[in-house]
């Protein structure tokens, strides 16, 4: 199987975690592109989404799927995004697509999160996969000079804003043996909006493609 069957096996998988009458969270990336397309199958029995990405609601409104409001919304039941590297605590680095911020943000109101996902996407330890964090443009020097400090090797995004204005650092280097310490540490960096670490929330289910199938680890 190519990388991107993989990939469209772990969305069609998702969809059983998405029932009638649901509003259901939708993240980004090339993995959820193919859930966005097997939701349209079903898009009669759910009430609408709610996108983490202007890409995301391009793709959902071209498939007549309804887009909500976060702010509209008290309970999201659900929410499937991929991810970059996925550890064995669940821990994700993710925002290879630049959009880390409103996926966390999806993600942190959602009751459960289904991560799909490849096995080149799990690891041991996260940290390969350059770490991806939102910045205010003009904080972008002191930021890089910070992260350099921590021992990381951060090179700006090229060409690259993202949903909300902003630019992307991706950090190099870095080996991240506590991802829940590193997410609230450069949290704490004035000028950074958001970093791609998903540790203090990370994903409740994960749904792996292998060649021999979807694994479901909880
Ligand atoms: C986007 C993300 C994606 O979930 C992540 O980059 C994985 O993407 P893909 O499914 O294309 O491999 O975090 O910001």
């Amino acid at each position: 199987m190519t990388q991107d069957e993989l990939k469209k096996a772990a969305a069609i998988a998702a969809l059983d975690y998405v029932e009638d009458g649901m509003i259901v969270g939708v993240g980004t990336g090339s993995t959820v592109n193919h859930f966005i397309d097997g939701l349209a199958g079903i898009k009669e029995r759910i009430a609408g989404a709610v996108s983490s990405s202007e890409a995301s609601a391009r793709r959902l409104e071209a498939h007549g799927i309804p887009i909500l409001d976060l702010n509209d919304i008290t309970d999201l039941p659900v929410y499937v995004d991929g991810a970059d590297e996925i550890d064995a605590g669940f821990c994700m680095i993710k925002g290879g697509g630049g959009a880390l911020t409103r996926e966390k943000i999806v993600a942190a109101v959602a009751r459960r999160f289904i991560c799909i996902c490849d096995t080149s996407k799990k690891v041991a330890c996260l940290g390969r996969f350059p770490l991806p964090v939102e910045i205010i443009p003009m904080a972008r020097a002191y930021v890089e000079r910070e992260l350099a400090g921590i021992g990381g090797r951060p090179e700006l995004r090229d060409g690259f804003v993202t949903d909300n204005g902003n630019l992307i650092l991706d950090v190099h280097g870095l080996m991240i043996t506590s991802p829940r310490a590193l997410e609230t540490e450069l949290n704490q960096i004035v000028g950074v909006v958001t970093n791609g670490l998903f540790a203090r929330r990370g994903a409740d289910v994960l749904l792996l493609a292998t060649p021999a199938g979807v694994e479901r680890q909880v």
